[in-house]
């Protein structure tokens, strides 16, 4: 076969100037196929005499050796090259700066209640969550203010109509006493928090028809009310910071005896008065006692072999110490331009 290097030459031309897959492909057919000039050359073979049949057999074989290493070698750059290019189009830049995601934070309602549970928590105390959604009995009757009683009308609230109409929307966390108490099977000693809603007739600046409450309790055997000012000054200055102090004044509340107001000095002014306490160097945070036998008998515990001392505060107060809040309706409002005042990082 005198025309090989020829042959080998051409095919290599062929097949390096192809530059797509589809023309190289082509070329397959062309050397490869049924009637490709490879094949034809094999086919040839039975023609060739005897003697030239070996050498003849190793040129044809040569041929297609060139072919086929060629073409595997060029398929690879072609694939290789096809490949790039789509990764080039396909190509994401990750270093473009992405959309702001908005992301909500706590309510400052929910940042205060968490902090005071946990508190109350450190202190070995559970948290009860009891209904809005309440009895007369539970709200007053149990709590000694039966019915017609003249403190009640301190704490009107909204009573639910028709086949409703024993139930109110409760005015005070202290119905959680209640629960709790009767709750607890045997009678035994008790160290909870109930924060929740509670509802009352008001709507001012400072009052709102719906607020948020935190009462506590403590039930055990030789309870007093160095307990109640002990935990409430521990408690008072771990929120308020260390150099809160806590005085108690004479109050009335028919569901503890004695009973007290409690105020925390200004944390603002140390004490020494500003328009946050009205100059006078305190701040109203809470009202508390010590639990009246009525309540404990009428919750089933003997008054005889357990006391207890109560508090109640309101969560929105001090919300609004703590973050400077002005009007407690804000707090209610859900007007983002308030609620993103308390989007810190540090939550
Ligand atoms: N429940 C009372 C109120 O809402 C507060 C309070 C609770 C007082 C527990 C004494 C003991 O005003």
């Amino acid at each position: 076969m005198e025309n090989k290097e020829e042959i080998i030459k051409v095919l290599i031309d062929k097949i390096n100037n192809a530059n797509d897959l589809k023309t190289l492909n082509d070329l397959k057919v062309e050397y490869m196929g049924k009637k490709g000039i490879i094949t034809e050359l094999q086919s040839k073979i039975k023609d060739i005499p005897n003697e030239q049949k070996k050498e003849y057999g190793m040129n044809v074989n040569e041929i297609k050796n060139a072919f086929e290493t060629n073409y595997a070698t060029k398929e690879t750059e072609l694939k290789t090259a096809e490949l790039n290019k789509k990764l080039e189009s396909e190509k994401i830049d990750v270093t473009l700066p992405s959309k702001r995601i908005r992301k909500g934070s706590k309510h400052p309602m929910t940042r205060i209640r968490e902090e005071m549970e946990d508190l109350f928590v450190s202190m070995g105390y559970e948290v009860y969550d009891g209904p809005e959604i309440e009895t007369d009995e539970n709200c007053f009757q149990k709590l000694n203010l039966p019915l017609g009683h003249p403190a009640r009308d301190a704490q009107d609230t909204f009573y639910l109509e028709n086949e409703y109409e024993a139930f109110l929307l409760r005015s005070q966390t202290s119905t959680g006493q209640v629960r709790v108490m009767e709750a607890n099977k045997e009678k035994g000693p008790i160290r909870v928090v109930c924060p929740g809603k509670v509802y009352r007739r008001d709507d001012d600046a400072t009052h709102s028809h719906q607020f948020m409450q935190m009462e506590g309790l403590v039930i055990d055997e030789n309870v007093s009310m160095a307990d109640l000012k002990g935990t409430l000054e521990l408690f008072s200055k771990k929120l308020l910071g260390d150099k809160t102090e806590v005085r108690f004044r004479p109050s009335f509340f028919p569901f503890t005896e004695p009973s007290v107001e409690v105020d925390v000095s200004c944390f603002k002014c140390g004490g020494k008065g500003c328009p946050l306490c009205k100059q006078t160097g305190w701040i109203e945070v809470l009202g508390a006692g010590m639990v009246h036998p009525n309540v404990l008998r009428m919750c089933g515990y003997d008054p005889e072999k357990y006391q207890g001392f109560a508090f109640g505060t309101g969560l929105d107060r001090f919300a609004m110490f703590k973050y400077g809040i002005t009007d407690i309706r804000t707090i209610y409002g859900n007007d983002l331009r308030f609620l993103n005042q308390f989007d810190r990082k540090d939550d």
